[in-house]
């Protein structure tokens, strides 16, 4: 038996919003912080997360996975030259590979599970088809991004009702009748009020009530974090209290807020000059931002500071009410 791995998932619809580049200071920070972490691209098709990491072209990745003559799981964690960080590519020759299918998703989620790390990242692509969405629901902590921008936020909004949704109907498998219910009632970017939790919970109380108590703790199980992403403005700050309330009351979940990055040049360049942000300047702004968030996620005060080009890093544990002296 292996103890269970905390996996932390990015993810949040629209493409081009920074989940990768967040994914991956993440991954840096809490491996800086003592952890062994384990970075996966699992945007099959148009992985390109090896490019922030400075690796060029990786000879093995999750493909390998898919090969006849079983690999050697070890071979497909890349060294990234930080230490504590190892590095999954999802990049394969094979042009059809973002269209991978159960079986495959199946193998790489079991391969996932049993990895040797304290914290597995995964990196998700865009969208909200059903192979981002499982592997997003296999995370302990699913970790949900935004900008500020509407149409990203609508987006955000999405998705995190096609998890829950996704969640609903792979719980009633064994009732098709329920399963009908819910997969015809996602309609992926429609109206936000079109299809809510309480409009599901009253199907339920109607045709299935001996299920209803079953879907109430499926739905108070999902508590996704939200990071908002490219923040400029104090207003814009406020996007992250609007949708935390727009998802409590059209799908009855609570998501937590984990804190947000600002819009900054460091952040562009770095990706260009392939250097995560938090190694290049640790005490800049997006990465206090990054260390707020982190400290959200492992419940301990971080801050790093970089001297005569080392990383230095000091860490608070946060004391639960009734232990603080
Ligand atoms: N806080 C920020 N400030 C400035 N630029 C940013 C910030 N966050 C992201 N960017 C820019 O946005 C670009 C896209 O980011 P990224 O590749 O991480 O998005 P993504 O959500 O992973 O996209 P995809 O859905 O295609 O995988 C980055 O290359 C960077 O230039
Ligand atoms: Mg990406």
């Amino acid at each position: 038996m292996t103890s269970q791995v905390n996996i932390i998932a990015v993810g949040g619809g629209k493409g081009g919003i920074g989940k990768s580049v967040v994914c991956t200071n993440l991954a840096i920070g809490i491996a800086l912080s003592g952890q062994k972490v384990v970075l996966m691209d699992t945007d099959f098709g148009a992985s390109n997360l090896h490019a922030m990491l400075a690796i060029n072209n990786p000879v093995h990745g999750f493909q390998d996975l898919f090969n006849e003559n079983s690999p050697n799981t070890q071979s497909l964690l890349i060294d990234t030259g930080i230490s504590n960080l190892k590095f999954v590519s999802g990049a394969g020759d094979n042009p059809g590979s973002a269209n991978i299918d159960t079986d495959k998703v199946n193998k790489v989620i079991s391969f996932i599970k049993n990895l040797q790390a304290d914290t597995i990242l995964l990196d998700l692509g865009p969208g909200t088809n059903f192979n981002v969405i499982d592997f997003f629901n296999i995370s302990t902590q699913n970790v949900v991004l935004t900008t500020p921008e509407i149409t990203s936020v609508m987006k955000t909004f999405s998705f995190i009702r096609s998890v829950l949704f996704r969640r609903i109907s792979l719980a009633f498998q064994g009732n098709p009748e329920i399963q009908k219910l819910v997969d015809h009632s996602n309609p992926g970017n429609a109206n936000i009020e079109t299809y809510t939790t309480d409009l599901l919970r009253e199907q339920f109380k109607k045709d299935f009530p001996d299920h209803l108590e079953q879907l109430n703790t499926i739905v108070k199980g999902f508590t996704p974090g939200l990071v908002v992403n490219r923040v400029r403005s104090k207003k814009d700050l406020l996007t992250g209290d609007n949708l935390l309330k727009l998802v409590k009351k059209f799908l009855g979940v609570k998501a937590t807020y984990l804190g947000y990055i600002i819009e900054s040049d460091r952040v562009r360049d770095s990706v260009d000059e392939m250097v995560p942000f938090l190694i290049k300047d640790p005490q800049s702004k997006p990465s206090e931002n990054l260390q707020q968030i982190i400290s959200s996620l492992t419940n301990a005060d971080l801050e790093f500071v970089k001297r005569d080009g080392k990383i230095f890093v000091s860490k608070q544990v946060r004391l639960s009410s009734g232990w603080e002296v």
